[in-house]
């Protein structure tokens, strides 16, 4: 991830006063409407190794569809991370390339980027900046010393932000998970200690579900939101730990499913924010819990739903095409990115999904661009967004041993199987990295982290392959090497032979943030036959083991486990399979 906008308030008010180390104006002797270009570069923060900028530059020739800007530094200070701009360093040169929405600079428009940078000795200001090959007048005497903005988020004036850790410039670290202990939600591990084999595993951390305003104060005598934050300071101890909270309560939610349908009906955003989203902010900004790392995963399924079906394919529904046209799936994640992101100790992560989903073309580039979109408006910026997070709840490999995407057979790709179906993608780790490298090419920030929920997608066991398939055909290659072992990789309820997944685990592969336990093993996806609730879950037939299917699982067989409960209630026979079934195995 990388900087929120609350950091760069909360580091711009660190220095306010700090005028010193803002550039000397160098007028132009002809006046400067003569000059092609202006730049003004403040270091707002500086310490003892390190320091982070604003640079705002001023167009005075032809506007422009894309820019860069280029200095050298006499010291041996080093550019680490940027934010609205490409930056990039080789030796003591520095270039700052637009992002793809900050391109356009109208003559006599502005744009402001930064980043942050390290030095020792001092950090001795640029002297000389070119704009496309042209040298630029040097100029502090425009912005707002206390808030430049920046084109696609300008602040906002309500928001100060919470300055909690003076220590770390950003604020936020890049990936919180690294050097910090996963909070262990006393209620689920109690349900799993009390399995047989359960205390095994009852010490990894879950995450906690807000999936409904209920939730924030505790349902029936359970915890709410402040007991699971005090408990976790004081598993805290005098170290960092990371609790995850899963936010889970748009209104219409799960539209295109009924088992998790929830309490708020598809036009009751008014109540989403202020009745859910406001109250959990105001607890998070508390200055108690601010030395705790709290990342939340927001609102599965919503987004990628909107993009698949919500309007002209085979699994679209209704209640998916009704909430894209009333926009309040994109105000309601907007809002929440908004209002979580500006806490300093909150880390974002979207629901993207997973590549059984999300995989083919004419899914993916739409799904970014429509992350893009909720990230940038209504308040929200891309710097509300540490990162995404693939297979919530779902079952899909991580990675896949015996299969690649680019194995052919006879000359035959995989990707004709079956199974994968002309997808791009045959398992989740492959599916994040490469989302992640659109997700930062279309103008998320290059810190971008990835999560994978492991808590269910380990597939040990006896039917678990140990080497690849035959090579008769693409298909008995496929299935007989995948460890996936579901029916169809559209199925998601209570799946029969599936195991919990490799444990919670920071930083496990290039460009994932963590493996986490996002869904808590043992709890339902559903039930399999129709309970009476006042949750406003519904009955949904993929959770109904002699149910054929529907089109988003090309009407295959659900592979649902028998007897199941409501969604979110405790299913010990799932429980003791995942255990069983656990890979790597539990020991
Ligand atoms: C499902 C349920 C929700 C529960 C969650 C975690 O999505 O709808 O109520 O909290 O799973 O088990």
């Amino acid at each position: 991830m990388s900087r929120s906008r609350t950091a760069i308030l909360a580091a711009l008010a660190l220095v306010a006063g700090a005028s010193g180390t803002a550039l000397a104006v160098v007028p132009g002797s002809s006046g400067i409407a003569a000059i092609p270009c202006t730049v003004d570069y403040k270091v707002q923060n500086q310490w003892d190794s390190g320091f982070t900028t604003a640079v705002t530059i001023t167009n005075n020739s032809a506007a422009k569809t894309s820019w860069s800007l280029k200095w050298s530094y006499a010291g041996n200070q080093r550019v680490t991370n940027g934010w609205n701009a490409k930056v990039t360093q080789s030796g003591t040169a520095v270039t700052a390339a637009n992002e793809s929405y900050n391109g356009a600079l109208a003559t006599g428009g502005s744009v402001s980027f930064g980043f942050q940078g390290s030095y020792s000795g001092s950090n001795a200001l640029p002297t000389a900046f070119t704009l496309d090959g042209v040298a630029c007048n040097v100029d502090n005497g425009s912005g707002t010393p206390t808030d430049p903005g920046t084109p696609t988020d300008p602040g906002t004036p309500t928001d100060p932000g919470t300055p909690t850790d003076p220590g770390t410039p950003s604020g936020k670290v890049d990936n919180p998970f690294v050097g910090a202990k996963g909070y262990v939600n006393p209620e689920w591990s109690a349900h799993a200690a009390a399995e047989p084999g359960g205390s095994k595993v009852a010490n990894q951390s879950t995450a906690v579900w807000l999936d409904r305003i209920a939730a924030i104060n505790g349902v029936n005598g359970g915890m709410g939101l402040r007991a699971h934050l005090d408990e976790a300071l004081k598993q805290k101890g005098s170290g960092q730990l990371v609790i995850q909270l899963v936010i889970y309560d748009l209104p219409g939610r799960d539209c295109a499913a009924l088992a998790s349908n929830g309490e708020l009906g598809p036009t009751e955003i008014d109540k989403y924010k202020s009745q859910y989203i406001d109250p959990i902010a105001s607890i998070l900004a508390d200055s108690k819990y601010a030395g705790l790392r709290i990342a939340t995963v927001i609102e599965p399924d919503s987004l990628p739903n909107l993009v698949t079906n919500a309007g002209g394919t085979a699994g679209s529904t209704d209640a998916c095409a009704t909430m894209k046209a009333n926009g309040n799936y994109e105000k309601g994640v907007s809002y929440a990115l908004d209002k979580l992101g500006a806490i300093s100790n909150v880390y974002n992560y979207i629901d993207a999904g997973h590549h059984a989903w999300l995989g083919w073309d004419s899914n993916f580039d739409p799904t970014v661009q429509e992350f893009y979109k909720v990230a940038t408006t209504n308040g929200a910026s891309v710097n509300d967004v540490t990162g995404f997070i693939v297979n919530t709840a779902n079952y899909g490999a991580t990675t896949e041993p015996y299969v690649k995407i680019t194995d052919s057979v006879n000359g035959q790709t995989v990707r004709q199987s079956k199974w994968i179906d002309w997808n791009w993608y045959v398992d989740e780790q492959s599916f994040a990295q490469a989302l992640r490298t659109k997700l930062v090419a279309a103008g998320f920030n290059s810190g971008l982290g990835m999560l994978v929920d492991t808590s269910r997608n380990g597939w040990g066991g006896s039917a678990r392959p140990t080497a690849a398939g035959p090579t008769t055909s693409v298909d008995a290659y496929v299935n007989g090497g995948r460890i996936d072992r579901r029916i169809h990789a559209g199925n998601w309820c209570n799946q029969s032979g599936a195991g919990l997944g490799e444990r919670p685990k920071s930083a496990p592969a290039a460009g994932i943030d963590a493996y986490v336990w996002v869904k808590p093993p043992g709890e339902s996806d559903g039930a399999s036959s129709a309970i009476p609730n006042d949750e406003g879950k519904g009955f949904d037939r993929m959770c109904d083991p002699t149910y054929g299917g529907n089109a988003r699982n090309g009407n295959n067989p659900t592979g649902a486990l028998p007897n199941s409960p409501l969604a979110g209630k405790w299913f010990s026979a799932q429980f003791q399979q995942l255990l069983q079934n656990a890979y790597p195995p539990v020991s």
